[in-house]
């Protein structure tokens, strides 16, 4: 019985692989006939995805797990790279295992491979579609040619809560960009189809509502009503499936009391049911077995409520591989369901064309030749630049000259290997460029560069050895803080302007990275007090994975430049935007608070019955803080630029129309500066009067113009149901009539407005 399946196998496979165009049978044919010679214990190991580690071929071979991919245990493989290593392994798995299955490779491609671009809060802040899609072009270009088909990426959670550190691997607080950056990165890594060798497999993470953890503590607890998931947190997901997604990951926290990985109403009602899905559920990082631990049941229990709940892979628990067998022999899960998750787990195979090419993405010679290029290092670097923020431009300081004496201090300025920021797996970090070398490059032979560390990231040695892990090492100075800060104040004394590079390491966002104090470290301010001290002007490039408490900083600095963790190239970037070469054009995703205790802030938030008057900051018995105003430092939407943008007033086509019906808002920008630059013009609707409370506005458009001096544009907007309507009390979705308030402006907070009524129809 044996031999027959392992040869019918064999045919089904090989009359796949003679040719390139499909078969007379379609994929889920071919799909159904691989599956019915597949014993159980090898569906399931279809379902099993383990981790590679540190994992050689040679180390994999002898390993626990090449034995478990021969006995076909394995269905993909996670944290292995370079396609001459990976070709070993999918050899033991097309050549050695009786079925023949050839493998998923999968890794976190986040924000590029060995070419990086920024951190993806970062890069959100360009609100260019193109450039984003185009990043991740590259990044699918780069992984499929070291081996890798599939990556953990784009991470969709909106997260208002910047004590968290995964909000840096995010694109901010909207669910509006959000879902507009969704699609555009699952184009990217998918491309049209994967007929080439250069597009690889997303995977939309962390279904669901992983950026509303309580406290910003990560692995937190989730708790939120239904209507703010279906208005709020819910849309970048399902953007990403409808852009064609292939898989999904579920994400670590609880929702409605039942962790993710096991929720039958997210995965399946939701995932499934209402929006269509048809790719693959996998789990997150042991987010099968850490439901021991949220309290639901043992290994086995656990495992089978994941399967039955709709979760088709488990990641690195093994207990789908070591319980799911018992529990279709206890009645507890049907063999039908495993059938089910097998089969979209091999369906992903076919789509992937490994069916026909196991070795499809093993080509050695693209390793050598289409990995960290010029070329893509270059579009690296023009990316990093697009994802700065000018936060403060006090009397122009910037741009700075390419002459005198620049005094470069702070623990991040020669600090290369933190330039890429956090998960950035597959980079080269001694090879990336510090602040302190593009500087010397930019300035080569026309202005001199002294630099200092002045301080060491933190006064507390623990916290910096926490906060620069896997490579990202900051070479704690052994000096005292009064001997390194004495240093830099003597450099900075005999020099013209200062650039001081502080903040964050890169590790200090990110996984497991949650801060209480959200604001640059106490020593490094100090650093900033001293050289603001002596009366230099003083340029501040931040460093942040994060929204940072800058209140001070705001009231003191001149000019503060936020460059997040610009990617490979970052130090290069940062000398573009200083010295002009590029005009900063970022705008950020995220609201910068005043002050931790305003946690979470967001510029979409309701009115309350008792709002603040405008103008006021402070009124007894309406809804504000004794101690703190309700503004943030720096709004949503914000961000300067070395020219000026004026907006003219707002003209609507009509002021009255249906919801079949749309309209169009247009405003002339013109830039009224002395340099080109570009503007990010935003449109926010406010719905007047629900049947439930709106928020008090809402993005619902945005368009990225350059413009020369002294040059105008009309910006026009069309305005339909799309942009009117939201989820009910009931969920469900559509426009109510009434009176809507349409905002115009270069950030969320400076907005010209008007009012249109949407009538009944
Ligand atoms: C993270 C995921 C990641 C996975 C695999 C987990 O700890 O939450 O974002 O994709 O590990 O590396």
């Amino acid at each position: 019985m044996k031999v027959y399946h392992y040869l019918a196998l064999a045919v089904v496979l090989f009359s796949c692989s003679k040719t390139n165009e499909p078969t007379q049978s379609t994929i889920d044919q071919r799909v159904d006939s691989v599956l019915s010679q597949l014993t159980l214990d090898e569906k399931i190991g279809q379902l099993n995805l383990p981790s590679a580690g540190a994992f050689t071929t040679g180390e994999a071979e002898s390993s626990d797990i090449a034995k478990k991919i021969e006995q076909g245990q394995v269905g993909g493989l996670f944290n292995i790279k370079t396609a001459a290593s990976i070709r070993e392994v999918q050899k033991i798995a097309v050549e050695k295992s009786r079925t023949k299955i050839p493998l998923l490779f999968g890794m976190d491609v986040i924000h590029g491979y060995e070419s990086v671009f920024p951190i993806p809060l970062g890069l959100s802040c360009s609100w260019d579609m193109a450039l984003i899609e185009r990043s991740a072009r590259i990044a699918a270009t780069e992984a499929s040619a070291d081996g890798i088909n599939w990556t953990f990426s784009p991470m969709v959670d909106v997260s208002r809560d910047p004590r968290w550190g995964r909000i840096s691997e995010g694109n901010g607080e909207d669910p509006f960009i959000g879902s507009e950056i969704a699609k555009a990165m699952v184009r990217g890594y998918q491309g049209k189809d994967f007929s080439g060798n250069n597009t690889i497999m997303s995977c939309v993470k962390h279904y669901a509502l992983y950026g509303a953890i309580e406290a910003g503590r990560d692995y937190n607890t989730v708790d939120m009503s239904h209507q703010r998931m279906y208005n709020e947190y819910f849309p970048p997901y399902k953007a990403a499936i409808d852009a064609g997604a292939g898989s999904i990951m579920a994400s670590f926290n609880e929702i409605d009391g039942v962790p993710a990985t096991a929720n039958k109403w997210l995965l399946t009602d939701v995932l499934r049911k209402e929006w269509g899905f048809n790719g693959f559920v996998v789990s997150d990082y042991t987010g099968v077995s850490e439901m021991i631990e949220h309290g639901i049941g043992d290994l086995q229990t656990v495992s089978a409520r994941a399967l039955d709940a709709g979760l088709d892979m488990d990641m690195v628990s093994e207990g789908f591989l070591t319980t799911l067998a018992k529990s279709v022999k206890d009645g507890k899960i049907t063999e039908k369901q495993i059938d089910e998750a097998c089969r979209r787990i091999v369906k992903a195979k076919f789509e992937l064309g490994l069916f026909d090419n196991p070795y499809k993405y093993c080509d050695e010679k693209r390793s050598k030749t289409e990995i960290y290029t010029a070329a893509n290092r270059a579009e690296a670097r023009s990316t990093a630049a697009q994802s700065f923020v000018l936060l403060k431009n006090d009397k122009n300081i910037l741009p700075l000259k390419k002459s005198g004496t620049i005094a470069l201090v702070g623990p991040l300025a020669d600090a290369k290997e933190n330039m890429t920021g956090t998960w950035s797996v597959a980079a080269r970090f001694s090879e990336s460029i510090s602040v302190l070398s593009g500087l010397q490059k930019a300035t080569e032979g026309k202005a001199k560069v002294v630099y200092a560390k002045g301080a060491n990231l933190d006064a507390d040695e623990v916290l910096e050895t926490n906060s620069t892990m896997f490579g990202k090492g900051l070479h704690r100075d052994k000096r005292s803080s009064t001997e390194l800060l004495n240093e830099a104040v003597r450099i900075a004394k005999g020099a013209d302007v200062i650039v001081a590079a502080v903040g964050e390491a890169a590790e200090m966002s990110g996984e497991a990275a949650s801060r209480t104090t959200i604001e640059i470290p106490e020593t490094q301010k100090e650093l900033l007090k001293a050289l603001l001290k002596t009366g230099k002007p003083v340029v501040l490039v931040l460093f942040t994975g994060r929204p940072l408490v800058l209140k001070w900083e705001q009231e003191n600095v001149p000019a503060i430049l936020n460059t997040w963790f610009g990617g490979s190239e970052a130090g290069d970037a940062i000398a573009d935007v200083l010295f002009g070469d590029v005009n900063p054009s970022g705008k950020l995703t995220t609201t910068f608070p005043q002050h931790v205790g305003q946690v979470p802030i967001y510029y979409a938030h309701k009115n309350t019955g008792r709002p603040l008057a405008e103008g006021k900051w402070f009124q007894k018995f309406r809804s504000n803080y004794l101690d703190v105003s309700n503004e943030p430092v720096y709004p949503f939407g914000y961000g300067l630029s070395y020219t000026q943008f004026e907006y003219g007033e707002i003209q609507l086509s009509k002021s009255k129309m249906t919801a079949d019906d749309s309209l169009q808002a247009s405003v002339t920008v013109t830039n009224t500066g002395a340099l080109e630059g570009k503007e990010v013009v935003q449109l926010y609707i406010r719905d007047m009067v629900g049947s439930v409370t709106r928020p008090v506005k809402e993005l619902k458009g945005f368009q990225k113009i350059t413009l020369k001096p002294g040059e105008s544009k009309q910006v026009t907007f069309t305005i339909g149901k799309n942009q009117l309507g939201f989820y009910h009390q009931d969920l469900t979705w559509g426009a109510e009539p009434g009176d809507f308030q349409v905002m115009i402006g270069g950030n969320s907070r400076d907005v010209k407005q008007v009012v249109f009524t949407l009538a009944e129809n």
